[in-house]
């Protein structure tokens, strides 16, 4: 049955779906990888496919920026539809100059300061964990295709533009432990657990707010295509 925000009928989404912020992206994972790739849903233009990889049936979609989006599409792919495994994928600023740029982050936790977790469900906290499964999955699968990852703490934050008189890289890395910054892990690792089904987050580091280094729009197109790897053979597994 559609919602809001997905027009997708029963059965038309894999039980593992890959989630790129960018419906672009979504719809260039389903046009490179995926075989036999179906459209589900086109409303507000997040598009979402599924097809087979290697013969295994998987769906990609995109989740918006932000948690209050991501929140609200995987939400409904876990209670709507059945969903049980969401791998997101996505790219993130670092933290320490320890990460260059391409470098692949695992999530094993997210720190936030966000209020999804209260506002959602009254669950007080500053940290949501990804699936353990999920992530050993994951970690054999980047194995498995020779593919580095680290795995680590990442920062999922509310706010991409700061100020200068707000706490900075130094805090989220120093005190907080975080190698990285994104917008969406946490609100995704907390739905998973109150809906009792399983998240992870492989990123993609796109820019470092140490060395102010970014990539270009083609690069983080090639180079993207190494965490996308991985998520589909973690998909497939
Ligand atoms: N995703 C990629 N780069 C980011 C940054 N600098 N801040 C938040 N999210 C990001």
């Amino acid at each position: 049955m559609s919602t809001p925000h997905n027009a997708a009928q029963n059965g038309e989404i894999a039980k593992t779906v890959l989630m790129p912020g960018d419906p672009l992206r979504a719809k260039y994972i389903a046009e490179t990888y995926l075989e036999n790739p179906t459209q589900f849903n086109t409303v507000r233009n997040m598009f979402g496919y599924t097809g087979t990889y290697k013969g295994k049936e998987v769906s990609v979609m995109g989740s918006g920026m932000g948690m209050p989006s991501i929140g609200i599409y995987s939400y409904e792919l876990y209670k709507n539809y059945g969903v049980e495994n969401i791998i997101r994928i996505g790219s993130a600023g670092a933290y320490t100059d320890k990460l260059n740029l391409f470098d692949v982050v695992l999530a094993d936790s997210a720190w936030s300061e966000s209020t999804y977790a209260y506002v959602q469900s009254g669950v007080e906290g500053d940290i949501q964990l990804p699936s353990k499964e999920l992530n050993e999955v994951i970690e054999a699968a980047a194995t498995r295709i020779n593919k580095p990852v680290l795995t680590a703490r990442i920062h999922s934050s509310d706010v991409f533009y700061h100020e200068d008189n707000v706490p900075g890289v130094n805090e989220f890395y120093n005190e907080h432990g975080c190698v990285c910054v994104e917008m969406e892990s946490y609100a995704l690792f907390h739905n998973a657990k109150v809906l009792g089904k399983q998240a992870a987050c492989i990123l993609t580091i796109s820019d470092s707010l140490v060395t102010h280094a970014v990539t270009t729009a083609e690069e983080r197109q090639n180079s993207f295509n190494g965490m996308m790897e991985v998520a589909l053979e973690a998909a497939i597994s």
